[in-house]
């Protein structure tokens, strides 16, 4: 949907040959809409051009891509909450300009269920030790790529364990992200979170943006790597991201966790709705 008409999503947008279908050859972001307006967006836009360059892919210029968000989401009720997606595809197999396009969907209902009830997780080996794939200087890392069949492999994983949730582990034993989320724990009075730029993972704009205002809550905050065991120990553990927010991870690997009295207070920090449902 490059331009300014927003389509229907019955609409055909991609080509059968386009890279983005064929090898998971894309990127995309998924911003949070909320009064109409999608929260952090530089920080995605940021994310993604940095991306973009790590992968050589051209992207339309800054200002196309938030004239593309604008129009999709113009109209959009104040009142709803949206989960407005950009993904941007290295386009037709044959050559040709990326496949640039926006959608919008409702904030599905699981999700916003996941702030009140949080979430179950189980531990998930990666196969690789945490510093692997920084080390590897052709490997981009951190980025958000469609090519999801990990993430995808997990989640079925997790679907057949039981859980809600899955935290990958690192072979060098250190907790890493999960799927779609940051890891979020509290020791004391400090926040912390996984370093993105010595392992590799997504440097997430949730994350990012909470531990920079952690002081709000009279928090420090702080990176650094974790394991299983400490995290039992931590006084509260949380998965954020995006579209789901902050949400409580209420057992790990089967062993429950006493609900932190922090939640609440980081998630209004946030500004992420949260009702009973
Ligand atoms: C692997 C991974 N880690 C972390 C996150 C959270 O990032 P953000 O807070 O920017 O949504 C995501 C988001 O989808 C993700 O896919």
């Amino acid at each position: 949907m490059l331009g300014r008409n927003a389509m229907s999503v019955d609409d055909p947008v991609l080509r059968g040959d386009d890279l983005g279908v064929l090898h998971g050859d894309g990127l995309f972001e998924t911003m949070h809409l909320r009064d109409g307006m999608p929260w952090l967006r530089d920080e995605h836009l940021h994310r993604m051009f940095r991306a973009a360059s790590a992968v050589e892919l051209t992207l339309p210029p800054r200002a196309v891509l938030v004239g593309l968000l604008d129009a999709v989401r113009a109209g959009w009720p104040a009142g709803v909450e949206g989960a407005l997606r950009l993904v941007c595809t290295r386009g037709p197999e044959s050559g040709g300009p990326p496949t640039v396009y926006a959608t919008l969907t409702e904030v599905p209902a699981a999700a916003r269920r996941a702030r009140v009830t949080g979430i179950t997780v189980a531990s998930l080996p990666l196969g690789v030790p945490a510093a692997s794939r920084t080390a590897l200087d052709w490997l981009p890392a951190g980025i958000k790529s469609t090519s999801f069949a990990a993430s995808t492999a997990a989640r079925r994983w997790a679907r057949r364990a039981g859980v809600q949730d899955v935290l990958w582990i690192s072979s060098d034993g250190y907790a890493l992200e999960g799927p779609t989320a940051n890891l979020v724990w509290l020791v004391g009075r400090t926040l912390r979170t996984v370093p993105a730029a010595s392992t590799g993972i997504l440097p997430g704009t949730t994350a990012g943006w909470l531990l920079a205002h952690a002081a709000d809550l009279d928090l420090t905050a702080d990176e650094r790597l974790v394991t299983p065991a400490e995290l039992h120990a931590a006084d509260g553990v949380w998965f954020t991201s995006s579209v789901r927010g902050l949400v409580e991870v209420t057992a790990l690997d089967g062993n429950p966790r006493p609900p932190s009295p922090n939640t609440r207070a980081l998630q209004e920090l946030l500004g992420f709705p949260v009702e009973q449902t």
